[in-house]
């Protein structure tokens, strides 16, 4: 909440009164604020060595105004499928300024990424690496690539863990020789280095460098020992936001201090000036700049408990739910009173699973205030149940500097079946 200021008691996004927001939008309403999501660029951009090079995670938001915006900032696209690969090219990302990772990648993903002139596609298994070769080869186009290792050394620190143990995602790290070795034999793909990405929403930066290390370490090892150039180390994503006043920013600034040393550690073993090195953050970039705005439906008490009932619910924001977080939450149009009370924010659904937070202090609630969840721009549309009973999507709305457009229409009701065939 840190970025959101308030008038006379009613939250303000991008210099504009969510009353007025919700008068001319409606809800339940995505809010993104660009200022913010340029802010945290910047940031992050500033605290890096510049042989850093930064690729959006373009599933935290795919909404096109969110990553052409993020692509004028100077940042490539980080993808993990052919719609994710359709969204960024529609944004204006080139090519060759789109990483392509995901375990599952059909034939069609390939052929589509290679024909699109894609910078890399990050190999997740030895069969997937078989058919982009023969793939490239039938396209008559070389194709590079980076080998996504599952490192032996994970995290613990944080609920999400992509890396470490045994994974769906990546190669394990016991069988990089074998892999290497293959990719190098190959005539149609041209190894570049290797990726590891081992969680989200790390909050501690020296859990993130610690990681970093290993997979320096992995990287300058591999190529040392196999004898290849490596170009391309690839670090993930993975940056945290805090939820709430108990938790520590992300330090991006120690961060960065903390990879320039570890690369310039690196480089004393092994030749890496000619490396490029890589991040994909999705969440760090855009979750504190978007705002979830759903409005109180029904009040009411259950055997001496308060809910209120409201418009959004898991089926337009999953995550809150899901990550089994409390998302800082306010009501919008009360941002001033003191007085609070415990009460259990539930969405319109038939499930009791449809609960944003259980018992959290807030003003009175009643029928028709405006609720807003915190850090909602990232993992927020793009990771919701949106057909889960039949509810029409939320709209979502750009705001910078006073100015606020539709960057996503509400969705209707004959929307829920524009993909149905109706023959019964
Ligand atoms: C390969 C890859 N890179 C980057 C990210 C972005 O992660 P985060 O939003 O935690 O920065 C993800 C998220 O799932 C991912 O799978």
């Amino acid at each position: 909440m840190k970025y959101f200021e308030n008038k006379n008691g009613i939250l303000r996004v991008g210099n504009v009164s969510v009353l007025t927001l919700v008068k001319a939008y409606n809800t339940p309403l995505y809010v993104y604020d660009l200022e913010i999501i340029r802010k945290k660029y910047e940031a992050l951009r500033r605290s890096v060595p510049e042989k850093i090079k930064i690729f959006y995670a373009i599933k935290a938001n795919p909404n096109p105004n969110v990553c052409s915006f993020i692509r004028s900032l100077g940042a490539g696209a980080e993808i993990a499928s052919s719609g994710e690969l359709y969204i960024a090219l529609k944004s204006g990302f080139q090519g060759k300024h789109i990483i392509y990772n995901g375990p599952g990648k059909t034939d069609e993903d390939i052929q589509y990424a290679i024909k699109s002139g894609v910078r890399t596609i990050n190999v997740e298994s030895l069969d997937e690496l078989y058919r982009i070769d023969t793939i490239a080869k039938n396209e008559g186009s070389p194709i590079r690539i980076c080998v996504r290792i599952n490192p032996i050394q994970g995290i613990t620190q944080v609920k999400m863990q992509t890396g470490g143990g045994s994974q769906k995602l990546g190669i394990d790290e016991e069988q990089i020789e074998t892999v290497i070795k293959t990719a190098l034999k190959m005539e149609w793909v041209k190894l570049q280095g290797i990726h590891v990405y081992v969680g989200s929403q790390i909050l501690d930066h020296t859990v993130l460098l610690n990681s970093i290390e290993n997979t320096l370490n992995i990287a300058c090892r591999t190529a040392q020992d196999l004898g290849f150039p490596i170009k391309c180390i690839n670090f993930g994503g993975g940056l945290g936001v805090p939820f709430n006043e108990s938790e520590p920013e992300f330090d991006v600034e120690q961060f960065g201090k903390g990879l320039t040393q570890l690369i310039n550690q690196a480089s004393q073993t092994y030749d890496l000036s000619d490396t490029c090195f890589v991040l994909e953050p999705g969440r760090f970039l855009v979750s504190e700049a978007g705002v979830f705005l759903t409005k109180v439906i029904s009040v009411k008490e259950s055997r001496g408990q308060k809910y209120a009932i409201l418009d959004g619910g898991i089926n337009h924001a999953f995550l809150p739910i899901r990550m089994n977080k409390q998302y800082p939450t306010a009501i919008a149009n009360k941002m001033n009173f003191s007085e609070k009370h415990p009460i259990t924010l539930g969405g319109p659904l038939c499930t009791s699973m449809d609960v944003f937070t259980t018992e959290v202090d807030l003003p009175e609630a009643e029928i028709n205030d405006i609720i807003s969840i915190f850090n909602s721009g990232a993992y927020g549309f793009s990771a919701s149940l949106l057909y889960f009973l039949s509810a029409p999507m939320p709209a979502e709305v750009i705001v910078q500097n006073g100015q606020h457009f539709v960057a996503r229409r509400r969705g209707t009701k004959e929307d829920l079946l524009s993909l149905c065939e109706i023959r019964l």
